[in-house]
């Protein structure tokens, strides 16, 4: 064999080696323990506690059961409960916590409603600096009903 392609070779058996070792160091252990991902993140995902409980929990009979109705009917129904009142999970397993108060600022509901070009055009938006005086949006408008002004 020509000695610059015995050189290569030796080269590249090297690098091979060299991949060999590092992957051996830094690939964690579980890795393909049951397909192409680390296995223990199975176990560190199930272990996040959950915060969400799911519109559906505040409609239980006893519960939110008048207002889950009135908002299932609203155009808001695709805007889920939590999305406004925050994670609920504890306050559903347990009514004395209460949830943290809805966020009532006018920057939260403009977060979806305030005017940008990139929305659809025939999404319900308006103009914060001459739309409702400055006012708390919910002083016009029922976040669970928004078309009852
Ligand atoms: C678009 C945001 C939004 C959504 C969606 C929403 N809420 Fe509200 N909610 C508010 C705001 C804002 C207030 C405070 C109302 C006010 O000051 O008039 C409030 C008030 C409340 C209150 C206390 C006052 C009352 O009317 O009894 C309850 C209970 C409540 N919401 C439950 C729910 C439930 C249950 C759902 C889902 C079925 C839900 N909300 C969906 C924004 C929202
Ligand atoms: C996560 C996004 C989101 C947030 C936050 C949100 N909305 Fe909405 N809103 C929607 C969607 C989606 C619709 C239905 C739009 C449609 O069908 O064109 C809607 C509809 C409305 C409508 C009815 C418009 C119509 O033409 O009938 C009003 C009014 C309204 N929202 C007010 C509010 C107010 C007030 C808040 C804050 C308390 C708020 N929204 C927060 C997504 C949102
Ligand atoms: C002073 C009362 C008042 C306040 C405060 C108010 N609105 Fe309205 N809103 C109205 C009235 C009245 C209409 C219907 C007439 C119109 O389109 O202007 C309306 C219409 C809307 C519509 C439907 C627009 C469309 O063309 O489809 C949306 C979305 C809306 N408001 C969101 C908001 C948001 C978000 C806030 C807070 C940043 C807010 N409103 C604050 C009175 C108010």
């Amino acid at each position: 064999m020509q000695p610059h392609i015995k050189r290569a070779f030796t080269l590249l058996a090297i690098a091979i080696i060299v991949f060999i070792v590092i992957r051996s160091l830094v690939v964690p252990d579980s890795f393909g323990q049951y397909g192409w991902y680390r296995g223990d993140s199975v176990v560190d995902n199930r272990n996040f506690p959950v915060e969400y409980a799911g519109s559906a929990s505040c409609g239980e009979e006893n519960c939110h059961k008048t207002l889950y109705s009135i908002w299932e009917d609203s155009r808001h129904k695709t805007v889920n409960c939590e999305t406004c009142h925050g994670p609920s999970e504890k306050h559903v397993s347990n009514v004395r916590i209460m949830p943290q108060p809805a966020n009532e600022s006018r920057d939260f509901c403009g977060l979806c409603h305030f005017r940008q070009t990139a929305r659809p055009e025939d999404f319900s938006q308006i103009d914060p600096e001459t739309h409702g005086q400055n006012l708390r949006c919910a002083y016009c408008h029922n976040p669970h009903k928004p078309w009852f002004v």
